[in-house]
């Protein structure tokens, strides 16, 4: 069985996810289920970033101690994931001894590799990014990600030796091609790596809410070393079945902002460890509000569990999946999305669904027929799209296949038919209603779920998803999606 791990950023645990950092977990989420259909072994992790100044900070604003807060957040993330339907097979928290374990033995084995020394560090750095910057890396004097206020850092660090791994680096890209992508974003990665590596700082001595640094007790671990090793302390490493299992990680999905970790910082980290790196970096693009990354600190979010009481889960995760291709940018507003449920979830699927099931649960004989429509439906070209990530694609194939189906409908005008000339009708729009409930499970669970119970069936797997017989027992149920009435 091919097996299929793939990771989400763990997030810093700040306050309540909202809909820009809910994102790339709801993507993720689309993927591990789209692989479960194909019958592969799927391991989809997610989890929380809950060390460094970050925090730390927030943790103060809030009047708590670190550990009490941040346990007081993970629950809120718990609770949002299982609300916007993620099935994530295991949730990991960066301040568990386990995983504080696994980054001492990460940084033993680097420390073996000769590849960490003493020294000091002068520079900038980035809090709300927990990054550091050179002057020259700055835009006008300010974080060159985020655009905000950069404060001046000069203490004792520990460096990784970052500089040693430029060329296994290029070797590594150029073997391994599919390992950044988007294809866009490559090349950015490696004109950069080509500029030259600078060493970098892995440890700092004033943030205490961290994990202590083994080799030297007045240290303590930079965050993001910390945070990067979770993608192998969730799989037990070094011992664990789990890390036999699943690693390398078939997919890391990572916002762009925080690609260079992922691609540069982190397979480096596992060459020095002696440890195979992830097959795949995925850095996938923002939503924006006017332009602007939509963030906490910016104040321009969308609250996505408000969103997701308006409108429905499902609607909520389409939208997402729909309106901006993978490793693009967007704006979200909140009218395209009721357009979309107006138009699309409601006037094409919907209807189609509601259409077929009228007139199917009057029908008292046996439904059957011959395909009319299957050749239509494309199954190894979404299922290709998945696979090379483009939900987008796979998701417009869908919805094209669903406006063939409508279409079918008028043209056949099944209320005007009878006996045989309705069982073939019928026979065609409940196959393919069957087929699309599956095709659309892992976009919207809850709906594929609702689509399948009307029809009567189990939910099937990919395997599935080709015209047989009609066996289940249509009953239409409530609607899918209720249109929404706009003043416009
Ligand atoms: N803790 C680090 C990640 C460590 S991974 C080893 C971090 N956390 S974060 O809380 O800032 O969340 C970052 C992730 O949220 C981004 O990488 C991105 O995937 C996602 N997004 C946050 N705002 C976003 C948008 N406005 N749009 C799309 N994704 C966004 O960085």
């Amino acid at each position: 069985m091919p097996k299929f791990y793939i990771t989400t950023p763990i997030y810093y645990v700040t306050d309540k996810p909202h809909l820009g950092n809910a994102y790339p977990t709801i993507v993720a989420d689309v993927l591990a289920r789209w692989h479960r259909l194909r019958g592969d072994d799927v391991y989809f992790l997610v989890g929380t970033d809950e060390h460094g100044e970050k925090v730390e900070t927030a943790a103060k604003a809030a009047g708590k101690a670190p550990k009490e807060f941040v346990d007081s957040i993970v629950g809120v993330y718990r609770d949002v994931w299982s609300k916007l339907s993620i099935s994530y097979d295991v949730f990991v928290r960066t301040s568990s001894p386990a995983h504080e374990a696994v980054v001492a033995q990460v940084i033993d084995k680097m420390a073996r590799s000769g590849d960490i020394y003493v020294g000091n560090y002068e520079g900038w750095y980035c809090l709300p990014d927990e990054s550091f910057w050179t002057d020259l890396q700055l835009i006008n004097g300010k974080c060159p990600i985020c655009g905000r206020e950069v404060k001046k850092l000069k203490e004792e660090t520990y460096f990784f030796r970052l500089s040693r791994y430029q060329d296994r680096l290029l070797k590594f890209y150029d073997d391994r091609p599919a390992f950044l992508s988007p294809k866009l974003r490559s090349k950015e990665i490696i004109n950069r790596v080509k500029d030259g590596l600078r060493d970098v700082s892995i440890t700092r001595t004033t943030v205490k809410w961290a994990v202590p640094f083994p080799m030297d007790k007045k240290h303590y671990v930079y965050v993001w070393v910390d945070a990067l090793c979770n993608y192998i302390s969730a799989l037990g490493w070094p011992d664990g079945d789990k890390f036999g299992e699943f690693w390398p990680a078939d997919v890391h999905l990572v916002g762009k902002e925080i690609n260079w970790f992922h691609s540069v910082i982190w397979p480096a980290m596992l060459f020095s460890a002696g440890i195979e790196p992830p097959k795949m970096v995925f850095a996938h693009g923002w939503w924006t509000a006017d332009g602007k990354k939509m963030s906490k600190s910016l104040g321009n979010f969308v609250d996505i569990t408000g969103l997701a009481d308006k409108y429905s889960v499902d609607a909520v995760r389409y939208t997402l999946l729909r309106e901006m291709p993978l490793g693009d940018d967007g704006d979200f507003s909140e009218k395209t999305m009721i357009t979309r449920l107006n138009n699309e979830l409601v006037a094409e699927l919907g209807n189609l669904v509601n259409r077929a099931l009228t007139i199917a649960e009057k029908f008292d004989d046996k439904i059957e027929g011959t395909p009319e429509l299957d050749a239509k439906l494309d199954i190894e070209k979404i299922d290709n799209a998945m696979l090379e990530l483009d939900t987008f694609g796979a998701l417009n194939e869908i919805f094209a296949y669903i406006r063939v189906a409508n279409k079918y409908v008028n043209d056949k005008e099944p209320w005007k038919l009878h006996g045989k000339e309705l069982s073939q009708v019928l026979y065609n729009l409940l196959e393919s209603i069957r087929i699309i409930s599956v095709l659309i499970s892992p976009f919207m669970p809850d709906t594929g779920k609702r689509l399948s119970e009307q029809l009567g069936v189990e939910q099937g797997k990919l395997s599935d998803c080709k015209f047989g017989a009609f066996n289940g027992k249509p009953k239409r149920g409530a609607y899918l999606f209720r249109k929404v009435q706009t003043t416009e």
